[in-house]
């Protein structure tokens, strides 16, 4: 049967990529309806060659425009504008696959619904599983949803995981989780030389090829600290029993602990079409265009303990998880106002964990109910932040 899919964010990293694994199995694999926010250009090019029956934008002008565009060209997808449309794509009866791949906060509320309407939801979206944990999972019970991740982590564990895992890590033998991460392009750099790093230098991951955001969460590890809260809710595993593990090379993706000794890993090369591939097949196996791993070409694999002094970000983010309740949705927002506002040049690389730790100190924990309760706790940190910003520039 073909699968049909709602791509949100299919104009970024991620939704490129997935549309490269789609392109290669056009039996397999029909695209409903694609999302986007400011990229129209590569959005028309996306409609022209799948011919959704849908596009949404956030923006009426954007929408407006893109209509004008796709007319000329004869292509007859319908477009749509506004947050709703959003949430309209994701809970399409006719689609059973959503790809939740926008970044960041935004990202909530059309992959919330998507779980309250039971589709199988490809998870790379982690700031929604961050920010809403407990009112996410609830959703994706009540609404019986699948949640399949595709960070490249969560998607090793969950390969490493028993295949009839049902979140009790005890039962399946499970002694803890080991999360990779590559240490990002200033694993070495002298402490000394971080408060001059560029928005340029952050974004430059030594592996990976990821939007600004993501890239900027790698430099500060920040990434990797929402990974552990997103592995929590995920799997069902304690902070800590979750260990983060510096990799350089980022060929082990992730790797599962069991009492017994035993750890099972996933291995491959650093390319994100493999975990979607994986996801969208799901349990079966298809080609993704990457390539075989070489692991002569590899030869050496080292690990490292991650430095906590110098990725404050990290420690930052197990305390988020330790606090509860709202803290890591404030834990989210303040480190997204932080790093928009270090992309654009107000504030410096090391300013961003002072951000965060300001906002979280001055705000406590509150607890999280509802969707609601997750978008206000999100407003007042966003507030919080903004402050702390001004302050930072007043020194
Ligand atoms: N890239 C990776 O390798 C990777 C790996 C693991 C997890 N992830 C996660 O996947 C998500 C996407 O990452 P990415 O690297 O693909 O980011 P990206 O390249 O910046 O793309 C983000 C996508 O979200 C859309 N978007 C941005 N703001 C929006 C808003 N307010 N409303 C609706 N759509 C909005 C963008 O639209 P426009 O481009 O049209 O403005 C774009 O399609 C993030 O949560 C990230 O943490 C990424």
């Amino acid at each position: 049967m073909v699968q049909k899919l709602t791509i949100l964010g299919s104009t970024g990293s991620i939704g490129v990529s997935t549309l490269d694994v789609i392109r290669r199995h056009p039996e397999r694999y029909r695209v409903e309806a694609l999302c986007a926010h400011r990229q129209i250009d590569r959005l028309c090019e996306q409609c022209v060659e799948f011919a959704p029956r849908y596009a949404a934008v956030r923006d009426d002008n954007l929408a407006r425009e893109l209509r004008q565009r796709l007319a000329t060209v004869s292509c007859a997808t319908e477009v749509l504008s506004g947050p709703e449309a959003l949430v309209r794509m994701a809970e399409l009866p006719e689609v059973d696959t959503v790809m939740a791949a926008i970044v960041g906060a935004a990202g909530l509320p059309p992959t919330l619904a998507a779980a309250l309407a039971g589709k199988t939801i490809l998870l790379a979206n982690k700031e929604a599983l961050v920010m809403a944990g407990p009112v996410f999972m609830r959703a994706v019970r009540q609404g019986k949803a699948r949640l399949l991740p595709i960070d490249s982590e969560h998607n090793a564990i969950f390969q490493s995981l028993p295949d009839d895992y049902s979140g009790d890590f005890n039962k399946s033998g499970v002694r803890g989780l080991l999360l990779t991460a590559s240490g990002g392009p200033f694993r070495k750099t002298p402490l000394e030389d971080l408060p001059k790093v560029t928005p340029e230098q952050a974004c430059a991951h030594p592996n990976w090829s990821m939007g600004r955001k993501i890239s900027v969460d790698s430099a500060t590890m920040m990434n990797k600290g929402l990974e552990v809260i997103e592995a929590h809710w995920l799997f069902n595993i304690p902070a800590e029993n979750i260990q983060v593990v510096i990799h350089p090379q980022s060929v082990i993706h992730s790797l599962v602990q069991y009492v017994d000794g035993s750890v099972l890993a996933e291995l491959g090369n650093p390319d994100m079409r493999t975990p979607i591939a994986q996801a969208l097949a799901y349990p079966e196996r298809i080609d993704s265009g990457v390539g075989p791993l070489d692991l002569f070409d590899v030869a050496a694999l080292h690990f490292e303990r991650p430095d906590f002094d110098r990725f404050p970000c990290l420690g930052l983010a197990y305390q988020a998880l330790k606090d509860g309740a709202s803290a890591p949705a404030t834990l989210n927002a303040a480190n997204e106002v932080a790093v928009q506002q270090f992309l654009e040049g107000r504030i410096g690389f090391v300013d961003i964990s002072q951000v965060i730790a300001r906002v979280m100190e001055r705000i406590p924990a509150s607890g999280l109910y509802s969707l609601d309760d997750v978008l206000a706790a999100d407003a007042v940190a966003r507030r919080m932040a903004e402050l702390v910003v001004d302050e930072i520039n007043q020194r």
